[in-house]
């Protein structure tokens, strides 16, 4: 079996600190593992335990924002609609990664609850991790309508049957939920050289998106872009994406129409 040693820096520590929330008559208690990390300390990442009153608790950040206002206020995630509308409060927990703002506490079964970052993303700090670089790769899909109509009044119509091909697609919120999910994004993700590198599920079901709307004028030309044996091919048809979506979309899928069209279309030797 493949041995695999990790960089002493990045081992978490199991000798973190314990802390608890308020607790009173009728409390019912949760016990909860962050993980910890300051990139500028210095210090390894640890995890630290939170003994929660979850009594009157639904959702897991409600959770979070109870340790952060009694309990911690050095912990540190993103959050913002609480609705699962931003994406903000993406993390993973108990081993899957999802929105904390729209995970129940009902779902989490029994036990622990321990809340990592994102895999695979430089964090900045405990569960906030460094997503410019998944930004970076939904701008180079062009996530935008290239259209010869110049001015701001004309409208571009579109039938319902054509607005019903962007069902299951435009609803992504941009969570990076799935990227972050996929072992050949966690491989082939970050090379250095953006010629190397796979786009990950996010961007191709936003690229499927722009591709498929019928008011777009540069299909062809979107089709190029991705022909490539990088940022297209390292799909290896995994599913953690789908698995993973909080908005019950499959990327997967996009992925697999985007070759399928690769396949059909014309080529210029044709
Ligand atoms: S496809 Fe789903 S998991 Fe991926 S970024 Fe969009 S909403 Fe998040
Ligand atoms: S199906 Fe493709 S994009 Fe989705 S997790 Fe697997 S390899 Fe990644
Ligand atoms: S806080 Fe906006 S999606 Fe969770």
């Amino acid at each position: 079996m493949v041995q695999l040693t990790l960089p002493a820096n990045s081992k978490v520590r199991k000798d973190g600190r314990t802390y608890s929330t308020k607790s009173g008559d009728g409390a019912k208690m949760r016990r909860f593992r962050l993980y910890r990390y300051d990139p500028d300390s210095g210090e390894n990442p640890r995890e630290d335990a939170y003994n929660v009153d979850v009594s009157g608790v639904s959702m897991v950040l409600d959770a979070l924002i109870k340790i952060k206002a009694e309990a911690d206020p050095t912990v540190t995630f993103r959050r913002s609609c609480r609705e699962g509308v931003c994406g903000s409060c993406a993390m993973n927990i108990n081993g899957s990664n999802t929105l904390a703002c729209t995970k129940g506490m009902d779902e989490l079964g029994d036990g622990d609850v321990t809340i990592y970052p994102l895999p695979h993303q430089p964090v900045v700090k405990d569960l906030v991790t460094d997503l410019t670089k998944f930004y970076e790769q939904h701008a180079a899909i062009e996530p935008f309508l290239h259209s010869s109509v110049a001015d701001d009044e004309t409208e571009i119509h579109q039938t319902k049957e054509d607005r019903e091909k962007l069902d299951g697609l435009y609803e992504c919120i941009l969570c990076a939920c799935c990227s972050t999910s996929c072992p050949s994004y966690w491989w082939n993700g970050d090379k250095g050289d953006p010629k190397e590198e796979y786009l990950g599920p996010a961007a191709l079901l936003q690229a499927y998106r722009w591709i498929s709307d019928s008011r777009d004028e540069k299909r062809s030309a979107r089709l190029d872009a991705l022909d490539d044996p990088f940022k297209l091919y390292r799909c290896h048809t995994i599913m953690n994406c789908a698995q993973v979506c909080p908005k019950g979309l499959n990327p997967a899928k996009a992925i697999a129409e985007i070759r399928k069209l690769m396949v059909n279309r014309p080529r210029a030797s044709d």
